[in-house]
């Protein structure tokens, strides 16, 4: 078992990478009260069944999956339901499901009463490796992502990597380009490990690892005012190319190509075999002028153009303002779009 602590102002809180952990959740997270269990009918019922035997008494609700659910009717639906089984400050939230799960959930326990413990026991590559520590939370509106949301931690995040034997392929591809973002962002030694084999032989090692470079992250730039914006890397163009491929990629493999352009040729050189091999797209032959009109809508846009994560050595990315000419510029490099 890894036990990573994040620490906070505040305090601080524990993420635990244990296989089977879900099993043991009763000893290793405090559930003999009230819990509401928050997933979709998208996870295996299996995990639901296992974890919801730890609580003391659990109340469970399963949403649709897909991100269109994740919306304040959603929210209001969990908050509804704590009012009508009389959930009071001493009882918590548990989300046991992908990031999706984990942000409305973590959005409603900071919003009842105005905040009650919040769980995240994140399923999917994605969360694991990302999204379940950092402590944003929320929802989308009227198509916005992400436009409503608080930054609540959670109490603690319990991490099962067996829970990834049922995930279809393609999602574990998109959740190991996170990975890969933050070991070419952050730390060459792991980009040198997830090259040399198969990641998922020692998954536990991953996990920790890419874990430990966002828990430095978000310990130091928590809300986003310098540091964390390294975790964009990949995004910026990530993003146009998601809005433009409207739903036929899913976000990891833009996240994938959107790195591509931000990188040094060397570089570049070694992360295409390797998105490659693990199933993720580098070509891309759509609108490049639609892409960066959808990019110029980015949150990390200034006055002078976007901030963009760059990386011209492997472990080292810095971020830089770039002009549409520059970013132009950077994808006729590489797709000559
Ligand atoms: N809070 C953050 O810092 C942060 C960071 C990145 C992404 N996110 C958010 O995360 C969400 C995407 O997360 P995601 O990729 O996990 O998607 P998701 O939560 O929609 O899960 C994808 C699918 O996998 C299914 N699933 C979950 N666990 C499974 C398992 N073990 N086996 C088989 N199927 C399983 C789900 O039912 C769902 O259908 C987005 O809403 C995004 O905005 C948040």
């Amino acid at each position: 078992m890894s036990v990573l602590r994040v620490n906070h102002g505040a305090g601080g809180y524990d993420i635990v990478i244990r296989r089977g952990a879900l099993g043991q959740a009763g000893t290793l997270l405090q559930l003999d009260r009230q819990v509401l269990v928050v997933s979709d009918d998208g996870v295996p019922e299996q995990y639901l069944r296992t974890f919801a035997a730890c609580c003391g008494r659990a109340e469970t609700v399963l949403l649709p999956r897909g991100e269109k659910h994740k919306t304040l009717q959603s929210v209001e639906l969990l908050l509804r339901r704590m009012l009508e089984k009389g959930f009071t400050r001493g009882d918590c939230v548990a989300a046991v499901g992908g990031g999706m799960i984990g942000d409305l959930a973590g959005f409603a326990a900071a919003s009842y009463m105005r905040g009650i413990d919040f769980y995240n026991i994140p399923t999917t590559l994605l969360s694991q490796v990302d999204s379940s520590i950092g402590g944003k939370t929320g929802v989308n509106l009227d198509g916005v992502k992400n436009i409503v949301g608080a930054f609540y931690r959670p109490k603690a995040v319990l991490i099962d990597p067996d829970v990834l034997c049922t995930l279809p392929p393609r999602l574990r591809a998109e959740g190991m380009a996170e990975a890969v973002k933050m070991a070419v962002t952050s730390d060459a030694a792991l980009l040198r490990d997830i090259e040399r084999g198969d990641p998922y032989d020692n998954i536990e090692d991953l996990l920790y690892r890419a874990l430990s470079i966002k828990k430095a992250v978000v310990e130091q730039d928590e809300t986003e005012q310098g540091l964390r914006r390294l975790l964009n890397f990949g995004h910026t163009l990530g993003h146009g190319i998601e809005a433009v491929s409207a739903g036929t990629l899913y976000h990891g493999e833009c996240v994938a190509l959107g790195m591509l352009p931000m990188c040094a040729p060397e570089v570049r050189a070694r992360l295409i075999p390797l998105l490659t091999r693990l199933g993720l797209p580098t070509r891309w032959e759509g609108d490049g002028e639609a892409v960066l009109r959808a990019a110029a809508h980015d949150k990390k846009r200034t006055r002078d153009g976007i901030a963009a994560v760059l990386v011209d050595e492997a472990g080292k990315g810095y971020v830089q303002t770039l002009t549409a000419d520059q970013l132009r510029a950077r994808m006729k490099e590489v797709w000559n779009i």
